[in-house]
């Protein structure tokens, strides 16, 4: 008997062994849990840290430069994300050097307090009179809060660190104004990447008492308002709003008599996000994304990097064009790695120390030679900056020679005046006109080896016989260029709406005209990502016409007709002609495009009945289609990423030639996050895995989309069966959640791992609609392209140019690799992917 009860008990041990063991194995966390109290008998130090209950967040000393400056902080970050991302500091400006002899502990006076070796606070709560040491205790919890309150009873919070954001504001945190004290509280910049220090941008309710937040510049300078909360949203950013659709957040504002904050929340508690006064001085929204380890950025303001004061630091010069910094000619940036990686502040510093005077004495500058070997650089369509000095010098050379005789001077303009600047030049901007009020040409003074030849009399002569030639050529081009326009509009109000579709004219509409076109734009064709297509006919018996509403631009009158012009002047078979546009006031832009009889792709691909397009058709489709993306990234003027590539927006003509449709408009509308975070959720089938990680988008981004429409083409089934769903056992049932995609139901995959497997037998991926009649090399051909376009690895991916000779078979491809990337796709539900995109 005992030695049975024995054996049992044994049998019994090992079961408990295996399991134990298999729970170790799958992280689950075993019952002895860590630590997500200080008390005061348990203090933090060294390594040790606090987790809190559910494992989100962890609490303890770290060095958020990776250890360069040997300087060490207290602080919380997310406990499971492997790229160590910091969402609040204790001693932001003040450093310890020795975590394992410092403490984080109750302190005497019954705060917490970080104490230093010497046990003197280094950073406080700051928050009780006189609670017993021994009674309170802060508590790291799962929101990623902080709080510090009575043992006894922990809903009495006496400090909490959702109440004192630094730079991040998380879900449930309280960006806030304490009417007992009137203080209010900010979300300010860290001083730069590495350095948690107080930067000198912060995010705060507005002082002047209005319900909406403002970015300030050290504490003063307004350069961002959301507009008034209208009980409803911001009214100058309205996809902030108190509720925020499909992504589940909402937002809330809250006043009552002892404090008005907003605060907001997402309906999924899983959802990982964060809300940053970053160091370049945008505020910005990043989602964490599991599936591919990385965060997301989905919302960033101001839009205009130029926008924020002393962005580019000194000496850099922003450009709103090319939405980036750089240095000033005869500058490097002071700190080229926070540089690269988008921390621009430091500014830059000259690469030759000037030779003005003896180290920056005027007097000297002024009595000895030295003072000529320092030249000027001009900079033309510069916006001045605000801080200069108005002189009396009444000439651009007496103005130079005040600049010259004082060696602080760094800069002159003249405008009629002459302006002078010392010193470090901030805020410079480049892209102005150098008509417009407050813009001009730029004088820099750098040391003359910054220029590549000194410059001799008999050069300045030639310089000067060279510029006059070219004034007497501008000016005869210019006098051209005025006839001739002249002449153009001449001839249009003679031809009326006529359109004369030859050599890349763009007609410009009045508004009333599309009206008469359109018959007040009551046949609509569609909905596309910028706005709704309607059918004209232009007058006279003219052709069908395409017009396109757009919505939500708001990018400049002067701005907008530059780009159209562009986009009038691109011509390949396999686009789509813009043939006018209309522009008047903020609201009524319009484009005019050659009208296409069939629609679009998708309509005889998935169509409801559809007429299905032969093989040969689809492969013509194929390769034209990749001619005009190659076309448009590789022959253009400038290049031009379409990034939305998909069978919406692939339309055939009467003969089923494609031609591909709203090129040019990402540029168009303007970066927005916003609009590329609802353009995404709508087109998550066909997106490159670097668009989910907030990575710059290369002519590649198309590349990948062009693979999954490929694969589209060959199946003629959506990839993403949106709405249709797998039988999901986990699920709810509940709507949302219904799109799944599986190892079985993800096209792509499927045809990548056949491909590779069946060593090229493709045939069965074969639309069945076909019944198999199709050029069995083709197909094969195509998949392998396909797989190939949609590699992770960017360098992986053909260019366009490399498509259409492998599509024609003029070159041979290896058999590839199946991507990762749909691996991971595929091994979860579909929605965790769109709702955190
Ligand atoms: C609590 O404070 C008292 C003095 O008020 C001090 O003597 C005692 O050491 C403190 N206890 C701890 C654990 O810090
Ligand atoms: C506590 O607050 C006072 C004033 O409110 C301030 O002077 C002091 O520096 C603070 N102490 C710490 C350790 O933060
Ligand atoms: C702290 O205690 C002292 C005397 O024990 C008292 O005078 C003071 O008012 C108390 N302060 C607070 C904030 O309770
Ligand atoms: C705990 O503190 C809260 C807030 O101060 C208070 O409303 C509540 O009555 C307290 N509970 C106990 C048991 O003291
Ligand atoms: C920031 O503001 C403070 C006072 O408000 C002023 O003393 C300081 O000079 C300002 N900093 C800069 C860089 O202008
Ligand atoms: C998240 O939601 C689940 C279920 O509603 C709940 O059990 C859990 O405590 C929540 N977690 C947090 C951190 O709020
Ligand atoms: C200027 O002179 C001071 C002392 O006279 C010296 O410390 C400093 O380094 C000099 N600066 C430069 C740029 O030469
Ligand atoms: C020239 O520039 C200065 C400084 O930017 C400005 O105050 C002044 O009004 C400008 N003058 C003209 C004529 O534009």
């Amino acid at each position: 008997m005992a030695g049975a009860a024995r054996a049992s008990s044994s049998l019994l041990d090992h079961a408990t062994l295996v399991l134990l063991i298999a729970l170790v194995a799958a992280h689950v966390p075993l019952p002895v849990r860590a630590q997500d109290t200080v008390t005061a008998g348990r203090p933090l130090s060294g390594d040790a840290k606090l987790v809190s209950r559910g494992g989100k967040f962890a609490m303890g000393f770290f060095q958020p430069d990776g250890g360069v400056s040997g300087r060490w902080y207290v602080g919380i970050w997310y406990n499971n994300i492997a790229v160590r991302t910091p969402v609040w500091v204790a001693n932001r400006d003040r450093p310890v050097s020795d975590p394992a002899a410092s403490r984080l502990a109750i302190a005497p006076d019954g705060n917490l307090a970080l104490l230093d070796p010497s046990g003197s606070p280094v950073w406080s709560t700051n928050a009780t009179g006189n609670a017993s040491n021994a009674t309170v205790a802060a508590v790291l919890l799962d929101t990623g809060n902080l709080v510090l309150a009575p043992a006894s009873n922990a809903s009495d919070v006496l400090w909490q660190s959702f109440d004192h954001i630094g730079d991040t504001w998380l879900p449930g945190g309280k960006l806030r104004r304490d009417k007992a004290t009137g203080a209010i509280q900010g979300m300010t910049s860290w001083r730069a990447r590495g350095d948690p220090a107080p930067g000198m941008y912060t995010l705060q309710l507005d002082p002047a008492g209005a319900p909406q937040y403002v970015l300030l510049w050290n504490g003063t300078r307004k350069y961002w308002l959301t507009g008034d909360w209208n009980g409803r949203f911001f009214t100058g950013a309205p996809e902030v709003a108190a509720s925020g659709g499909d992504s589940g957040y909402s937002f809330r504002f809250v006043d009552n008599d002892r404090e008005s904050y907003f605060t907001y929340s997402f309906a999924d508690n899983s959802t990982v996000y964060r809300f940053v006064t970053d160091v370049s001085g945008q505020v910005k929204g990043w989602f964490w994304v599991e599936a591919f380890q990385r965060w997301n950025l989905v919302y960033a303001e101001p839009k205009a990097r130029c926008a924020v004061p002393r962005g580019c630091g000194a000496f850099g010069v922003c450009s709103d064009a090319a939405a980036a910094c750089a240095c000033a000619r005869g500058f490097t940036p002071r700190d080229a790695v926070s540089w690269s990686l988008g921390d621009t502040t430091g500014g830059c510093v000259r690469n030759t120390e000037l030779q003005c005077g003896n180290n920056g004495s005027a007097a000297a500058a002024a009595a000895g030679s030295g003072t000529k070997v320092d030249r000027f650089f001009r900079m033309d369509g510069m916006r001045l900056p605000e801080d200069g000095r108005v002189t009396g010098a009444a000439s651009s050379d007496e103005c130079e020679s005040a600049c010259v005789g004082n060696c602080a001077c760094s800069a002159y303009a003249y405008n009629g005046s002459c302006v002078l600047w010392n010193g470090e030049l901030q805020n410079l901007e480049e892209g102005y006109g150098n008509q417009l009020a407050g813009a001009g040409s730029l004088y820099l003074r750098l040391a003359a080896s910054e220029f590549p030849m000194a410059r001799s009399h008999k050069r300045r002569t030639v310089e000067i016989a060279v510029g006059a030639t070219a004034i007497v050529c501008f000016v005869l081009a210019a006098s051209i260029i005025v006839v001739r326009t002249a002449m153009a509009r001449r001839t249009k109000r003679i031809q009326g709406l006529t359109i004369t579709t030859a050599e890349g004219r763009v007609t410009r509409f009045e508004y009333r005209d599309l009206q008469a076109l359109t018959k007040n734009f009551s046949d609509k064709l569609g909905g596309g990502s910028f706005g709704s297509v309607f059918r004209g006919q232009l007058p006279n018996g003219g052709a069908a016409v395409a017009v396109k509403k757009l919505e939500g631009l708001r990018q400049g009158e002067k701005q907008f007709r530059a780009e159209v012009s562009t986009l009038g002047t691109i011509q390949h078979v396999n686009l789509i002609r813009l043939l006018g546009f209309c522009s008047e006031g903020g609201d009524r832009r319009l484009l005019v495009y050659e009208y296409m009889p069939n629609g679009s792709l998708d309509r005889q691909l998935f169509g409801a009945t559809p007429p299905t397009l032969s093989w040969r058709a689809r492969h013509h489709i194929a390769v034209g289609v990749a001619k005009g993306l190659a076309y448009l990234h590789d022959e253009c003027r400038d290049r031009i990423i379409h990034c939305d590539v998909k069978p919406e927006n692939i339309l055939l003509d009467a003969g089923f030639a494609p031609k591909v449709a709203d090129f040019g408009l990402a540029k168009l509308v303007g970066r927005d996050f916003s609009r590329v975070l609802t353009t995404m959720r709508g087109t998550v089938g066909y997106l490159a895995p670097e668009w989910i990680g907030g990575e710059a988008i290369t002519a590649k981004a198309d590349v990948f989309s062009y693979g999954m429409t490929l694969f589209e083409i060959v199946s003629g089934r959506r990839n993403v069966e949106h709405g249709k769903s797998e039988p999901d056992s986990s699920s709810s049932g509940a709507g949302d959640h219904a799109a799944t995609a599986t190892a079985t139901t993800f096209f792509p995959l499927l045809a990548a791992r056949r491909l590779v497997e069946a060593e090229g037998d493709v045939k069965a991926l074969l639309d069945p609609e076909l019944g198999g009649d199709a050029n069995a090399e083709e197909v094969r051909r195509v998949c392998k392209v396909a797989c190939w376009c949609i590699q992770d690895d960017v360098d992986a991916r053909p260019t366009m140019a490399e498509v259409v000779k492998a599509l024609e078979g003029l070159t041979d491809l290896e058999m590839p690799p199946v991507p990762r990337y749909l691996e991971v796709l595929a091994g979860r539900p579909m929605h965790q992917i769109q709702q955190t995109t």
